[in-house]
């Protein structure tokens, strides 16, 4: 498997979307200069992309060991929320399906983690994420990136929607409840990190929980959804 390589601007980006990245000399100066100047100049410059290069590869491929039974060539692939799609890089290297994006194109200026009423936050840059994905091997014909706040979502169905560390974690299910009910068969296997599993129960007849997180902003499990 090719390993990921993040420039500044993209390394940048994945400091914000996974906080984790962030060593704990970066979390101090957070702290102490305030989400402003962290959001727009420190986690930017103060960052050596190859380190982050390295934790990021690891971590996605973590991500893709826990995920990966639920995938199979030829499942068409929903991901929202997917960051600068690291993910989706390795899913493609191993499955070569094709994957929709759904994504916002702006940083909010002061990233706040955690619960976002209102869906306000974001932290990724579409021509970025497209390059990101070509430069690491995926073809042009194999992914379609979509804005959402352009009202221009994909109408098909998916075999398999991941979001992971984003709907329901930071912003309410409720805001795709409608659209997913459209594009989801009754076999289709929805992904994701929510703080609040049994609510999933209420949607889907089978809720299995693949992964508890302790040490994240606010507690959450991973789970997975069938039988919509
Ligand atoms: C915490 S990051 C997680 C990124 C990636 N899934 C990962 O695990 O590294 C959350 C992502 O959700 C995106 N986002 C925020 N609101 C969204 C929305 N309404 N639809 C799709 N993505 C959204 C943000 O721009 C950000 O890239």
């Amino acid at each position: 498997m090719q390993s990921l390589k993040l420039n500044r601007e993209t390394a940048h980006l994945a400091v914000l979307q996974r906080i984790e990245l962030c060593n704990p000399i970066l979390k101090k100066f957070r702290k102490l200069f305030g989400r402003y100047f962290f959001t727009a100049i420190l986690s930017k410059y103060l960052i050596s992309p190859s380190k982050i290069s390295k934790n990021y590869h690891k971590l996605m491929t973590d991500e893709l060991y826990l995920i990966e039974k639920y995938l199979k060539t030829n499942a068409k692939v929903l991901s929202i929320g997917s960051g600068v799609g690291g993910l989706e890089i390795l899913i493609n290297q191993k499955f070569n399906n094709h994957i929709s994006f759904i994504e916002r194109n702006f940083i909010s200026k002061k990233i706040k983690y955690g619960w976002d009423n209102k869906n306000q936050e974001a932290y990724n840059n579409l021509d970025l994420l497209e390059q990101f994905l070509i430069k690491n091997g995926v073809k042009k014909e194999k992914f379609k990136i979509y804005d959402y706040d352009k009202n221009n979502l994909p109408q098909s169905k998916f075999d398999v929607i991941i979001s992971l560390y984003s709907l329901d974690y930071h912003y309410e299910y409720n805001l795709y409840k409608d659209y997913l009910s459209k594009v989801m068969k009754p076999e289709s296997i929805l992904i994701l990190d929510t703080i609040r599993p049994e609510y999933f129960n209420e949607i889907f007849k089978k809720v299995e929980v693949i992964k508890k997180d302790f040490d994240t902003v606010h507690k959450s499990k991973r789970i997975v959804c069938t039988n919509f």
